[in-house]
């Protein structure tokens, strides 16, 4: 989309600075930020839910929406505050707008339809997905602290084309990014997600919600090379699976439990994490050589992961886009931030939107 690059590089130097309100409800985070002209976060607000729903191993979704009732207004007056501005000083509200759970996602659809009827802004329904794969042009140094630098300078943004690995709780997309709002889905999971992978082996191994910070907690203590779990290839295509990896955790948790009341917790988990990794790390730069990209972006919850951030950080010839760890998980920034390039774009939705809780990224890609 050479048409939206041009648009992006004539408001940057014109003066005007374009200040979008992200909201972001899909799933336990409720969440609020302002981001300037797509790039410069003025602030980050995020309430998680995690604490509420590890009673239950996982998100329990109607505890989820009453909770994102209680907290969507007072997280977004905080993003208010923080970024020192009123809703009259903002030039539109983006939301997400799918995929999610579709009471979660109502909540913040609803808040921002309320607050753009209000202020008579434009509203931006958008795709939490693309959110992701835009955290990498948010500036992250000094994050709310970018407000006071008037002259401090972006950092590059990122070079198309660009391969994009998307691995979320609930997504594991290969995606190849022509220019800006423009996509092509390479390959993505088959069954499991790789986040769901972890929740569920950490859920198996006996550690707390969320499972992804607990399996790399433990995997610090533990033998990599202790268990040798299989890494699906599926060498003619770009997919993704880790139903066969989580079966042979079970059958090898099955197997140890017969002879001894102490699992070995540490090293399935590290060697579990390791089969997710290699895997991940091998076909995304297998697929960037082949399609002779610039850069790769990676994003969403999983990208948090240390050992996953240090193996792209050794293996990748390639630029590598990866936005610090607490934007990699459920944030607004990136949904304010995704709304800039859209808003100038020319998207606007009306006030009859409804939420889209199965909308996959290649259907968002056209305005
Ligand atoms: O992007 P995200 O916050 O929500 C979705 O859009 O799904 O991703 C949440 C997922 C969860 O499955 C969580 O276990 C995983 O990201 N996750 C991690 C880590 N931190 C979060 N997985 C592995 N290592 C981590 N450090
Ligand atoms: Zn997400």
């Amino acid at each position: 989309m050479d048409q939206v690059k041009q648009m992006v590089d004539n408001r940057f130097q014109s003066d005007i600075p374009i200040r979008i309100l992200g909201v972001e409800t899909s799933c336990d985070e409720t969440a609020a930020a302002i981001v300037e002209n797509g790039r410069i976060i003025l602030s980050n607000i995020v309430a998680s839910q995690a604490d509420l729903h590890a009673q239950f191993g996982g998100v329990f979704p109607e505890v989820a929406s009453r909770q994102h009732i209680k907290t969507i207004f007072p997280v977004v007056q905080q993003a208010l505050k923080n970024a020192h501005i009123g809703l009259s000083d903002l030039d539109a509200i983006a939301v997400t707008r799918g995929p999610g759970l579709p009471g979660s996602l109502v909540v913040g659809m609803n808040a921002a339809k309320g607050m753009a009827m209000g202020c008579g802004l434009p509203l931006l329904g958008v795709n939490h997905l693309e959110g992701h794969l835009y955290s990498a042009w948010l500036a992250h140094d000094g994050i709310e602290e970018s407000i006071e630098q008037e002259n401090k300078e972006l950092p590059p943004e990122p070079q198309f084309p660009l391969l994009a690995l998307i691995v979320s709780g609930g997504h594991t997309e290969l995606i190849l990014m022509h220019g800006h709002l423009d996509y092509e889905r390479l390959g993505g999971t088959l069954d499991d997600a790789a986040g769901e992978a972890f929740d569920k082996i950490a859920r198996l191994l006996g550690f707390p919600y969320p499972g992804g910070p607990s399996i790399q907690k433990a995997s610090k203590e533990g033998n990599p090379k202790a268990f040798e779990f299989p890494r699906a290839w599926l060498n003619e295509r770009w997919d993704f699976s880790f139903s066969g990896l989580k079966t042979a955790v079970l059958r090898e948790v099955k197997k140890l439990e017969k002879v001894s009341q102490n699992l070995p917790v540490n090293d399935l988990a590290a060697s579990f994490q390791e089969a997710v990794i290699d895997v991940l790390v091998g076909k995304t730069l297998k697929a960037a050589n082949e399609y002779q990209v610039k850069e790769i972006i990676i994003a969403g919850g999983v990208s948090a992961n240390e050992a996953l951030r240090l193996k792209f950080k050794q293996d990748s010839p390639y630029p590598l886009h990866i936005p610090p760890i607490q934007m990699c998980t459920d944030n607004a920034a990136m949904i304010a931030g995704l709304g800039y390039y859209r808003f100038i774009a020319g998207q606007r939705d009306t006030y009859d939107m409804d939420v889209l809780p199965n909308w996959p990224l290649s259907e968002a890609s056209s305005l």
